[in-house]
């Protein structure tokens, strides 16, 4: 076994295929459903995404090209390291070994431009000229800022009100590239100017900045702009891909075969796919291995909420997907992992669940924020509140391998930097952060959108 605390490959090692897991997985997805509650053909979405993409959102190929393009853009920064957290291990004296992929390598400092790249790129075939998207903490808006820069296409980000204002300098960074980014909900759309006439002061939420750039995209009557999403869907988890394909090779360069624990946060759950799906083929043929994909205790979309089909917008614009949901019209508490808030789960991690393949966890604030501190003064690094959660897992983990005495392999993805995010640090330190766990009256209310929406019924 190495003793480096750094795994590189070189870059003709870079994965020249993304994995896509819907062929392997025991039990296939519900598929989506129209407005008239019947599955949807790909030619309605059209609209919404180019047919290339759509192609890719219904794939049953386990294995598809990526584009030389696409590679020449990644080259930038990719493959990514993988690293050693071994100041971590020996502060906490475990026999657990850690390693992290470390995505926050990328120019905007996250893995939302594995995704961001490539689907600029399939949009700029299709002859698109705009997107539109929308960002909770500024993450997947500067990613698809950057990409839309590179490949000479236009970038319009709805960013929800409440992350706007407390993280102005993603939305310097959105600037930066040229992008147009506006607070969200706005008076831009039909849907921001209901929303603001009913709650003029809301903080606003994914669900809602997806309906306005949803609206816009479907209302250009040039039929050159076409709507972005940063997660959830199967075509996103499939462009993360790349990152667990990368630390499969990695780890055995480290001299060691696959991990026992694999660990990820969740918004909508592309980076933990993205790092974990490669490895949860292993596991459906028979290898045994824990994965554990994370969330706040603010919004317990895998471990609190129902398996049901939902919108993926506030407005009800969207395919209904079968999901873990708290229900379309869920505002989340103004946590600062702003990208960890959103009301559904990709449907392909909910099947994962739902077959008991992957064992979801929820983490307190404080709790995430203290093992950032703990990470930050061992490790160096100053990481994403988002993916906070998933190094206090990672923390929980190895102490538990310390007990049982146990020589454990604990992979993880390290999904951003946290230098945008300093103000979140700033109140932590001045001990002015509280835990918030959603309460059951809220979860109640929220989940009164779903009702009346069909049941999947698969197994
Ligand atoms: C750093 C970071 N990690 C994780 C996430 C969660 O998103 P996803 O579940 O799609 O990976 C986000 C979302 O913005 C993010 O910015």
């Amino acid at each position: 076994m190495s003793d480096d605390v750094k795994i590189f490959l070189n870059e003709e090692d870079i994965p020249k295929q993304w994995y896509n897991i819907v062929p392997d997985l025991p039990n296939q997805p519900p598929p989506p459903l129209g407005p008239d509650g019947k599955p949807i053909k790909p030619e309605m979405l059209s609209k919404v995404f180019p047919m290339n993409l759509i192609e890719q959102e219904v794939s049953q190929e386990r294995w598809i090209d990526i584009p030389e393009e696409i590679l020449e853009i990644l080259y930038r920064w990719r493959p990514t390291p993988l690293r050693r957290a071994r100041y971590l291990e020996k502060y906490l004296d475990t026999p657990a070994r850690i390693y992290y992929k470390d995505e926050s390598f990328s120019p905007p400092g996250s893995h939302k431009p594995n995704t961001a790249v490539a689907q600029a790129w399939y949009n700029k075939e299709f002859g698109i000229k705009k997107l539109t998207t929308e960002t909770g903490a500024g993450q997947w808006g500067s990613a698809l800022a950057f990409s839309c820069k590179l490949l000479g296409l236009g970038c319009k980000v709805y960013m929800v009100r409440i992350s706007f204002d407390q993280k102005p300098l993603r939305k310097n960074m959105m600037q930066i590239w040229d992008a147009n980014c506006i607070p969200s909900p706005s008076n831009e759309t039909k849907v921001g100017r209901e929303v603001l006439e009913k709650t003029p002061d809301t903080p606003g939420s994914l669900g809602i900045a997806i309906a306005e750039a949803i609206e816009e995209a479907i209302s250009d009557e040039s039929g050159e702009t076409r709507y972005s999403l940063g997660s959830v869907l199967n075509h996103v988890l499939l462009h993360q891909t790349i990152i667990g394909l990368e630390a499969k090779k990695q780890l055995k360069i480290a001299g060691e075969s696959n991990p026992d624990i694999v660990i990820g946060c969740c918004g909508g759950g592309s980076n933990f796919a993205g790092l974990s799906f490669p490895f949860l083929y292993d596991k459906i043929n028979g290898q045994e291995m824990t994965i554990i994909p994370t969330e706040p205790t603010a919004c317990p979309t895998m471990t609190r909420a129902p398996y049901s089909y939902d919108f993926g917008d506030s407005a009800g614009q969207t395919p209904l997907l079968a999901m873990y949901t708290l229900g379309h019209s869920f505002v989340p508490p103004p946590i600062h992992a702003g990208g960890l808030r959103y009301h559904g789960m990709a449907p392909l991690v909910s099947q994962g669940i739902k077959d008991g393949l992957l064992e979801p966890r929820s983490l307190d604030q404080v709790k995430c924020y203290e093992s950032a501190l703990l990470w930050a003064r061992t490790e160096g690094y100053i990481c994403a509140p988002e993916t906070s959660h998933a190094i206090a897992c990672v923390i929980d983990e190895a102490k538990k391998a310390k007990e049982e005495g146990k020589e454990k392999v604990i992979l993880f993805n390290y999904s951003g930097h946290g230098l945008m995010d300093l103000a979140g640090y700033e109140k932590f330190l001045s001990n002015e952060l509280v835990d918030f766990s959603l309460p059951e009256e809220d979860l109640k209310k929220s989940l009164k959108s779903i009702e009346g929406l069909p049941k999947p019924n698969n197994k």
